[in-house]
């Protein structure tokens, strides 16, 4: 069933983000709603997965980014663009890697328990940045480039809509 959220810690990586991307197609089935689409997908990830937290930094001004939706404990509220790992990350449009925060200059605390990091940017229909997903994760060196290609691939479904889909966003 579509709305089970998967246990995906035995699963290995590639064949994980393909099960992911085929539920979110079929959870998101007529969705045009982005908070709906990053509420799920945060929770997909996040309990898929066992992450220490998992979500978005919304874009709601030039230069400032926003939390949320998100699952886990407290996140920062704001995040300047440029600063952090998920400023840095807005800054240059590109998806960060960080196998260990400690040496990440700027990396900011909002849990101590964090060890590593991936931030992937959002871009909406427009190509504009939209937001930015953050997750981290207790373990050093959690991420690689298999999840930077997961879930930059996951994070396509906010620029690909169809053209119905344009309500509200
Ligand atoms: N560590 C992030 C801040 C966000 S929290 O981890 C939820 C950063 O350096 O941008």
């Amino acid at each position: 069933m579509a709305e089970t959220t998967y246990d995906l810690r035995g699963t290995p990586r590639h064949q994980a983000y393909e099960l992911l991307e085929t539920q979110l197609s079929m959870v998101l089935a007529g969705i045009d709603d982005d908070i709906v689409a990053m509420s799920t997908l945060s929770a997909m990830l996040h309990h898929g997965f066992g992450h220490l937290w998992t979500g978005f930094y919304r874009v709601v001004e030039p230069g400032r980014l926003r939390v949320g939706p998100y699952q886990g404990t407290i996140g920062c509220l704001e995040i300047a663009v440029g600063q952090g790992v998920c400023g840095k990350a807005a800054a240059e449009r590109r998806t960060l890697v960080v196998p260990d925060v400690h040496a990440f200059p700027g990396h900011i605390v909002c849990d101590p328990r964090s060890r590593s990091e991936i931030v992937v940017p959002v871009f909406g229909r427009s190509g504009a940045l939209i937001a930015v997903l953050d997750i981290d994760s207790a373990e050093p060196a959690a991420f690689d480039a298999r999840d930077a290609a997961g879930l930059e691939s996951l994070v396509r479904w906010f620029a690909a809509q169809p053209d119905v889909a344009t309500a509200g966003r």
